[in-house]
């Protein structure tokens, strides 16, 4: 039987390009694109904004609940948190940091499953995450995990924030998202892993151009 709703997952440790390639191939598609990562840096933005302790994980798990949160797509997308676009403001190493930090808890991955699950609608989507295929949409029927060296992801990072204008330090991103690769791989709940049959693809030599090439070629 076809799969009445395809779901295409890309899942990888931060910086392996899973952004823009995800975004790309839903565009080319027609798909729906979640970006699960933002839906994990949203909820620190409002743990943040709200005060609540970063460590009680019933605590956060509530916000997790009761935060309304909205993704406006357009040309581009819109994050709406509690009424505010709040866009802007989740790309940050703290905002990612934190939300590397409460994604360990069981409470909350349970209470953000069902808002993610929701996002697969007709014609199709592609998720781009670090469970995509594990947990969320073990079911999907393309799985792809998307890598590379975390040299080269340091540097694309490095360059992406220097774009933003912002006062970077390459040591320090360095040593940021190897504590949060530790930190995403080593967690009990969901860790940062290739599902089974995942495609391993990795980005390190290749444009994103390239990579776009070798995950369409996955779809019939
Ligand atoms: O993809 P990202 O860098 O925007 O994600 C931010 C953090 O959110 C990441 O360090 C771990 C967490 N995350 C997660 O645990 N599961 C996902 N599916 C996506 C993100």
């Amino acid at each position: 039987m076809p799969d009445p709703i395809p779901v295409l997952t890309i899942d990888g440790p931060s910086g392996a390009g899973k952004g823009t390639v995800s975004r790309t191939i839903a565009k080319r598609l027609g798909w729906h694109f979640l970006d699960s990562g933002a839906i994990y840096r949203a909820l620190a933005r409002a743990v943040m904004t709200r005060g609540t302790d970063t460590g009680d994980e019933q605590a956060v798990a509530r916000v997790a609940s009761e935060m309304d949160l909205e993704f406006i797509c357009d040309e581009d997308v819109q994050i709406q948190l509690d009424g505010r676009d709040v866009t802007d403001s989740l790309y940050t190493e703290e905002c990612g940091r934190v939300a590397s930090k409460i994604a360990a808890f069981p409470a909350v991955r349970r209470a953000l499953l069902e808002k993610q699950r929701a996002f697969r609608k007709s014609p199709g989507l592609v998720a781009d995450g670090r469970d995509m295929g594990t947990v969320v949409f073990p079911e999907a029927s393309y799985k792809v995990f998307l890598t590379a060296t975390p040299e080269e992801r340091a540097r694309r990072r490095f360059l992406q924030l220097k774009g933003q204008g912002l006062d970077v330090n390459l040591d320090q991103i360095i040593k940021d998202l190897e504590e949060r690769d530790r930190r995403d791989r080593e967690r009990k709940e969901a860790p940062l892993v290739a599902a089974k049959g995942a495609v391993e693809i990795d980005s390190s030599a290749l444009s994103v151009e390239e990579v776009v090439d070798r995950v369409l070629a996955l779809l019939p």
